[in-house]
């Protein structure tokens, strides 16, 4: 039988430490429990470090939005390049075949739609999220609306502690009302708030001084897309929003309103974990699509 300093021999950890206990690779996570880190590392490729989530919950509150008429023959075809999907629950369980066993972002809060007043949201049953078997859930916060602010924080802290319950991460997802003005200053209270109610990751968007937003939040910060842009557009704000510390993307429009979806997916992903510069990016789009 070996003994301890064959065992020490060859080996990484120090005594007391076993393979298990190796630094973790996602931003605040290390102190988290097991089904936590294992959700967080089924989202964040343990490898680079980073995401790349395909959002598709815009239905949610506008209905069959452009590009998401079918999802069947938009979506479907983009999920062997995402590494996360963030969906709703409808969605999840009409559309998405459960044996491409892909983790879930579920969108876990519910209100209003695009024709009435946005951000009276509550969140849904968390059992769904269990019987769902999702690696995260996502709720909204409207930091700033003086209506809705602290009802959307509450949702947030609930969901955090009944994803805590089951070992399931939250992302708190920062909104901008249309009087917010689009800075570091306000994605950073935003996304601070995220974290500092318990949020695992945080979904804000790209600035400028975006590197000040990353350094002040505690948890991984992913970029959403935000309205469709040019190909090259969309891949320069992921190269920079990496560049600045961005763990990843959660993108809906700039891939499922492209031209070409698959392709631009595929660059994304060049661009987020190869470190495609936005240059190589589109070169690979443009040869793919
Ligand atoms: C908005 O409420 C949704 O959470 C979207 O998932 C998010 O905005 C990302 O999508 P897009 O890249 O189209 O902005």
């Amino acid at each position: 039988m070996a003994d301890l300093d064959d065992l020490r021999e060859g080996s990484n950890f120090g005594l007391g430490e076993t393979a298990g206990e190796q630094s973790f690779h996602v931003k605040g996570a290390a102190n988290l429990s097991w089904g936590m880190k294992d959700r967080l590392s089924r989202i964040f490729n343990p490898k680079t470090g980073k995401t790349v989530m395909l959002a598709f919950d815009h239905g949610f509150i506008m209905g069959p939005a452009s590009g998401l008429e079918r999802i069947d023959l938009t979506i479907l075809p983009l999920i062997e390049y995402a590494d996360c999907l963030m969906c709703t629950r409808g969605i999840l369980q009409t559309m998405i075949p459960p044996t491409y066993n892909k983790p879930i972002c579920l969108r876990s809060d519910a209100g209003t739609s695009i024709l009435t007043e946005l951000n009276n949201n509550v969140i849904i049953d968390i059992e769904d999220a269990v019987r769902m078997n999702v690696s995260a859930m996502a709720v909204m916060l409207a930091i700033g609306d003086e209506k809705y602010e602290a009802k959307t924080i509450a949702n947030l802290y609930k969901a955090v502690d009944k994803g805590t319950r089951y070992g399931i991460p939250v992302m708190g997802v920062t909104a901008v009302g249309k009087d917010m003005a689009r800075d570091a200053r306000y994605f950073g209270l935003a996304s601070r708030i995220c974290a500092e109610n318990g949020a695992n990751i945080v979904k804000t968007y790209y600035c400028d001084g975006f590197e000040k937003v990353v350094a002040a939040t505690p948890v991984p910060v992913v970029i959403a897309g935000g309205k469709k842009l040019p190909e090259k557009e969309a891949l320069e704000l992921c190269y920079k929003a990496i560049n600045d510390g961005a763990a990843g993307v959660d993108m809906g429009r700039n891939v499922f309103q492209s031209e070409s979806p698959a392709a631009m997916i595929q660059a994304v992903n060049g661009v987020v974990h190869d470190k495609l510069t936005p240059q190589q990016g589109l070169e690979l789009f443009q040869d793919l699509k």
